[in-house]
């Protein structure tokens, strides 16, 4: 169990307090892992909300956490852990007073200040907090992905917060880091001795990283209209993969280290400007389709608008220019209202150097790693066997197959979980460092000028399919293709 200590949600009423924040903190509380003296303030903009929390918060929990999680004895004794405060960041009046009040009573005990606002008011919320007195040794402020919107702008949010938090009580969180399923993955290259040997440009063809969503806008039409799947998945979360797939291994398993190793990644990704954008890249639009028969709308319909060249799906081709990826194409893939909800890394290895069987023993597929991270969490890797049951020598293709769920039944993945308690608990080796973001928005920039300097539309996809052609066309290129989930090849 962690110290106890208080929360305050600012966007209390938010989409994300009520989708991930809330029910995170119900099921650390579920497994025992909130104090009793943990306080969860959230911030209400209304009497009206304030009134109806509870009730908001109930549902939001039976919507969003699985049928078995919720039940009315547990929710009446979480509940009491439940404080709505109003809270205006626009100005700072008595109600600000009333909170210093309720959490000066233990000046000592860790606070959260969790920023599930835009950004755009980071600064001034950050502000209010420190007028008013709310900013004790203890106090740690998190704010969430995407950072910014270029940059810049990346950068004016960190100077101001910086303004009123020490570095090290700011945590920025990318919560594809608290998926218990992506630490494995650094556990899978750092304590097996078989991975590590074979990584890199000598055995290693190439490597595909994909999260595609069968979601579509998900009433998030004002954020996501502005950004893009670039800036709200590639920059961050798949760069973050990336990353943990690359990087040289960390001395030690702490944020300093880490942050540090995955820098050196992020700088080595070969800058792509003006040509080399239209080569490497393509950028995608879901058009009415349907799943399992039923049908969906395209990305204009549900954003009531006749037009908008935002791209749903983003597929490139990246490079890291170091000695251990010299030429390796990084394959990265993201998009919306695709076939199958699926997050995968596949590492894709050489072909033997040397066939020392006849042809007639059938063709032989090099060795390939799958590390599907979502919906389950498996690992799989294909090796080339004889067919036993042939006489003849024949060749074919058989899979080692680890499946997660199977061996830890008990399993539920929750990031913001996992993440919350780990800013309660100082824990900082999951979360992204000031520099990362930069580095990571200096390599995003250029390509979302080129595409703008560029003036073309998205290519058009299906709602259900596997993204538009080009994306297929992009590694047919090279002689290769996509991974697709239940597919194979
Ligand atoms: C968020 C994006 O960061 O990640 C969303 O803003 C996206 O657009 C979500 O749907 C995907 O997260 P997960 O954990 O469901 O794969």
């Amino acid at each position: 169990m962690t110290n106890p200590f208080d929360i305050v949600i600012f966007g209390g009423t938010g989409d994300l307090s009520l989708r991930k924040l809330i029910p995170a903190l119900y099921r650390a509380f579920r497994e025992d892992q909130l104090a009793p003296e943990t306080r969860i303030f959230a911030s209400c903009r209304s009497q009206k909300d304030i009134d109806s929390y509870l009730d908001t918060s109930s549902l939001a929990l039976q919507q969003h956490l699985a049928a078995e999680e919720f039940n009315i004895e547990l929710w009446e004794q979480f509940k009491t852990y439940l404080h709505p405060i109003m809270l205006d960041i626009a100005i700072v009046d008595e109600h600000w007073s009333a909170l210093k009040k309720v959490m000066d009573s233990d000046t000592d005990k860790v606070r959260v200040f969790y920023l599930a606002i835009p950004p755009a008011i980071f600064g001034q919320c950050c502000n209010n907090l420190d007028e008013i007195g709310l900013i004790t040794a203890n106090s740690r402020l998190v704010v969430e992905k995407p950072l910014g919107y270029d940059a810049a702008s990346a950068d004016a949010i960190n100077t101001e917060i910086a303004r009123y938090f020490e570095d090290d009580n700011i945590y920025r969180i990318d919560h594809y880091l608290g998926k218990e399923t992506v630490q494995n993955l650094m556990a899978l290259r750092f304590t097996n001795v078989i991975f590590e040997q074979l990584w890199n440009s000598k055995s290693i063809d190439h490597v595909q990283i994909s999260i595609s969503e069968t979601v579509g806008l998900e009433g998030r039409a004002g954020f996501y209209n502005d950004a893009g799947a670039m800036r709200d998945m590639v920059q961050n979360h798949l760069l973050q993969l990336l990353c943990l797939v690359a990087m040289e291994s960390p001395n030690k398993v702490n944020a300093k280290s880490i942050q540090a190793e995955k820098i050196k990644v992020l700088e080595a990704l070969r800058p792509m400007r003006g040509e080399d954008v239209a080569k490497h890249t393509v950028r995608g639009q879901y058009v009415a389709g349907s799943y399992f028969g039923e049908l969906v709308s395209g990305y204009l319909e549900e954003l009531d608008s006749a037009n908008s060249t935002t791209e749903t799906f983003v597929a490139l081709r990246a490079y890291i220019d170091n000695w251990r990826w010299a030429r390796v194409p990084f394959y990265l893939r993201t998009g919306k209202r695709m076939k199958a909800r699926c997050a995968e890394i596949i590492i894709q290895f050489k072909d033997v150097p040397h066939r020392v069987y006849d042809d007639s023993a059938g063709p032989l597929a090099p060795n390939r790693l799958v590390i599907r991270l979502q919906p389950e969490e498996i690992i799989q890797m294909t090796v080339m066997s004889k067919n036993l049951e042939n006489m003849d020598m024949q060749l074919q293709p058989a899979t080692l197959n680890l499946n997660f769920s199977d061996t830890y039944k008990k399993f539920r993945s929750d990031a913001y979980k996992r993440l919350i308690l780990d800013a309660a608990m100082a824990n900082t080796s999951l979360f992204i460092h000031r520099d990362e973001v930069a580095t990571a928005w200096g390599w995003v920039d250029p390509i979302i000028e080129a595409w703008k300097q560029a003036g073309t539309a998205p290519y058009l996809y299906r709602a259900g399919s596997w993204g538009p052609n080009e994306s297929d066309e992009l590694l047919a290129e090279d002689g290769r293709s996509w991974f697709n989930t239940g597919e194979g090849e």
